[in-house]
């Protein structure tokens, strides 16, 4: 008997996927956000793959909304090459109550602590590298953006210790922010209540400050998005197709667009922007689609315009129709030369006749 074979892993890792997806509503009310197609996988593969390439294959998946459409999409993990478990939160606990409902299945000493939504291109093993060499007993992982607003805004000392956690300030007093990936010490796991709804941004990391206790953070400037909304959404999805995030689910893919088996595109249609169109999806002739998702079985008629939008499963965008910015639901039919702009949202099975709607009236 060798000893690896039945040695605990040294780290684990639990990814957090119980969030509604409220942003990218109507998207996430037949799908959970980390399974909405992205550059031709469902989101949540890209991240798996990438905690697998660093060595890490023992991996939960705390669960709450949709939880069943994890499973049946990804099952013991062994397609991907990991071990896939699943906790389920018959009610949703929040961030921090997600990690703490995970605690009976966590064996390994190190865990590392993912939100579900986060395209990113860190090295996972300089994250774990300066939790160890910290001493810390939490390493968050943060990056700088350009508006802090709309999330945990986390300063941090000249030794790179975690000073405040700020979730959602309206005057944040540094662009660092919170990256969606920490480092825990399973003990400190332990000390979160049970049984009640726990915010890990809100509740868990200034009880911990307040404390006194050693938060450390790991600032690096690698590729970094949150997926939540629907224009980061269609940005990353860009972004993966044109190899500009990187991704070992997508080896050797780059280029202005990706087809998927079984899809059709009319000669003469317009391909670009890091376009991605879905199985069995049909583009008509001089259609042109710029930074484009196009979900499966959607079907874009002759000379549309569809510029950095979704389209959903089995939707249709009539001829001539202009889509921009916009996220158009699953079966949703959008009429001939329809214009929707600025953020639109159609909803799944809505259908707008031909020249229903209309922004401006100079075409
Ligand atoms: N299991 C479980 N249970 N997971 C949950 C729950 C829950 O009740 N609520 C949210 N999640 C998961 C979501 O599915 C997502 O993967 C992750 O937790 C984070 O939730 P979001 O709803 O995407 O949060 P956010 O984007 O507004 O803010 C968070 O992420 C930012 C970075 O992307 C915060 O952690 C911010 O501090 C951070 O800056
Ligand atoms: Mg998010």
């Amino acid at each position: 008997m060798t000893t690896t074979e039945t040695a605990a892993p040294d780290v684990q890792a639990l990814i957090l996927v119980g969030g509604k997806g409220t942003r990218l509503r109507p998207l996430t009310l037949s799908a959970p956000k980390p399974m909405l197609p992205t550059a031709g996988v469902p989101f949540l593969t890209h991240l798996i793959s990438r905690i697998r390439d660093a060595g890490i294959t023992d991996i939960v998946l705390g669960t709450s909304f949709k939880a069943e459409v994890f499973n049946e999409h990804y099952g013991d993990g062994s397609d991907l090459g990991v071990t896939l478990t699943y906790v389920t939160e018959e009610e949703a606990l929040g961030t921090g109550g997600g990690i703490r409902n995970v605690y009976d299945s966590l064996v390994a000493d190190t865990v590392l602590v993912f939100n579900g939504d986060v395209l990113g291109g860190t090295d996972i093993r300089e994250v774990l590298d300066t939790h160890r060499d910290s001493g810390a007993e939490v390493t968050l992982h943060l990056v700088r953006v350009g508006d802090p607003r709309a999330f945990g805004c986390v300063p941090t000392d000249d030794d790179g210790r975690v000073t405040a956690f700020l979730e959602k300030t309206q005057d944040p007093p540094t662009n660092q922010i919170n990256a969606g990936t920490y480092v825990f010490n399973r003990d400190v796991i332990a000390e979160i209540p049970a049984g009640r709804a726990v915010s890990v941004e809100r509740e868990v990391f200034p009880k911990l400050l307040a404390e006194g206790r050693h938060l450390q953070g790991h600032v690096d400037s690698a590729y970094w998005r949150d997926m939540g909304t629907p224009e980061d959404f269609v940005r990353g999805s860009a972004d993966l197709v044109r190899g500009i995030a990187p991704s070992p689910a997508l080896a050797g893919a780059k280029g202005e667009s990706l087809v998927k088996a079984g899809a059709h595109v009319a000669a003469g249609a317009v391909l670009i922007g890091g376009t991605v169109v879905g199985a069995d999806a049909m583009i008509g002739p001089t259609a042109r689609l710029d930074g484009a998702v196009i979900f499966d079985g959607a079907i874009v008629e002759a000379g549309a315009v569809i510029e950095r939008s979704i389209i959903g499963f089995g939707a249709r965008i009539g001829r001539g129709a202009l889509i921009r910015d916009t996220v158009v639901g699953d079966g949703a039919h959008v009429g001939a030369r329809c214009e929707l702009l600025r953020g639109a949202r159609v909803w799944p099975g809505v259908q707008l006749p031909e020249n229903g709607i209309r922004f401006s009236t100079d075409v």
